[in-house]
């Protein structure tokens, strides 16, 4: 009966190791977050044990070099799902047929600036690539938008791309969202699982607001909201919510360079929850395409909200109920996102 088992488990792992491998690309492969992302995904970690990958590594010219390096590196690990890497500098090489971009390729801020002040400097890249899209990817393709600012560069990214749905878009808020995870956790003296349904609203940015008035928090075995659990409502009204919005910046002073090893964890996170859904009963936040006026955020933006996935769709979790604290920061952070994509949209023409 055993044996009978095993070689039942070995045939149907056997049949399902030969399904067909998706293609996924990341741009800005040989800089610092691919260089931490890239050997979680090629493992399976995003995609399933189960689901064979053909990664693709999109860079700019003079970094060719060096992408022959991470090349050799992921071959060198002996990954069974990584069934062919491909470096390459070319967008119709780089986006031909993909089901996953993950759009990292762009300049990071330095010590001192906004993200907002990378808009100039970075969002022209976002409209070349969204109009690749456009052309090459599969019109199901997953388009995860990274490179700051990250709200306005997928907005513009999306308005490129107009026969792929809106809804494929969406930008990474998701480091926020493990922030304020982690802050409340640390705060209460309990490990981060325990602690879910934070919501990070708005902008990448300095005025995004991390709400914890849904938040549950698992005190040893005891299920309470956030704010009972923490019981300090200063700190959670005042220094969590900055330390969360300023933390990219302190990770920048502290390390001279921008935050990869947090960045490609929360890549693979909201990826990861692209493809298998959340948990039931949780949300995730991220930054997704604003077309109904829900909250009260104007329509076209790509603002971060709290969401659902299943079957690789995303829904707005509806109906929380929001106080006069919360609006006006909902409303600050639509503000800034409303500048931004009139800037850049202005500068791009488009
Ligand atoms: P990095 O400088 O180490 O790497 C960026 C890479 O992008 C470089 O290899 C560069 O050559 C490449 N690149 C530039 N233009 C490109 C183009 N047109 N096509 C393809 N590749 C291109 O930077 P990094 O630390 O990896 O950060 C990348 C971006 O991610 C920055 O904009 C940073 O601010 C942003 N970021 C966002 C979040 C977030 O939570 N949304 C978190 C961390 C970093
Ligand atoms: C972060 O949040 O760490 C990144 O967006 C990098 C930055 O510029 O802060």
């Amino acid at each position: 009966m055993l044996t009978l088992l095993t070689s039942m488990y070995l045939l149907v792992r056997a049949v399902s190791t030969q399904a067909e491998p998706i293609r996924v690309v990341v741009t800005g492969a040989a800089g610092q977050i691919a260089y931490s992302l890239l050997y979680s995904i090629a493992k399976g970690d995003v995609f399933g044990q189960d689901q064979p990958i053909v990664l693709i590594l999109l860079d700019i010219p003079p970094m060719l070099p060096v992408l022959d390096g991470v090349v050799m590196e992921l071959q060198d690990c002996a990954l069974p799902l990584l069934r062919e890497v491909i470096p390459t500098d070319k967008v119709e090489v780089g986006f031909k047929d993909i089901d996953a971009a993950i759009l990292v390729g762009s300049m990071p801020r330095k010590e001192g600036m906004e993200r907002k002040d990378l808009l100039k400097a970075n969002v022209a890249i976002f409209k070349t690539q969204g109009a690749a899209l456009d052309k090459y990817a599969k019109k199901t393709v997953k388009v995860l938008v990274v490179g700051n600012p990250a709200n306005t560069n997928c907005l513009i990214a999306s308005k490129s791309a107009p026969s792929i749905p809106k809804e494929n878009f969406s930008c990474l808020t998701r480091l926020d969202h493990n922030r304020a995870r982690s802050q409340v956790a640390m705060r209460c003296g309990v490990s981060s699982d325990s602690v879910k349904n934070v919501i990070i609203w708005g902008n990448h940015s300095s005025t995004q607001y991390p709400d914890v008035h849904h938040a549950m928090v698992d005190l040893h075995g005891s299920e309470k909201p956030a704010y009972d659990a923490v019981k300090d409502d200063t700190w959670l009204r005042g220094d969590f919510i900055s330390t969360v919005q300023q933390r990219g910046a302190a990770v920048i002073k502290a390390r001279k360079l921008s935050s990869a090893m947090s960045a490609a964890k929360a890549i693979c996170d909201h990826m990861r929850d692209i493809w298998f859904g959340t948990p039931e009963g949780e949300f995730t936040s991220m930054g997704i395409y604003s077309s109904e006026n829900t909250y009260g955020v104007p329509k076209d933006l790509i603002y971060s909200f709290p969401v659902q996935i299943k079957d690789k769709t995303w829904k707005i979790v509806e109906g929380l109920a929001i106080n006069d604290f919360s609006q006006s920061k909902l409303d600050a952070t639509a503000a800034e996102l409303i500048e931004e994509r009139d800037t850049a949209v202005a500068f791009l023409g488009v």
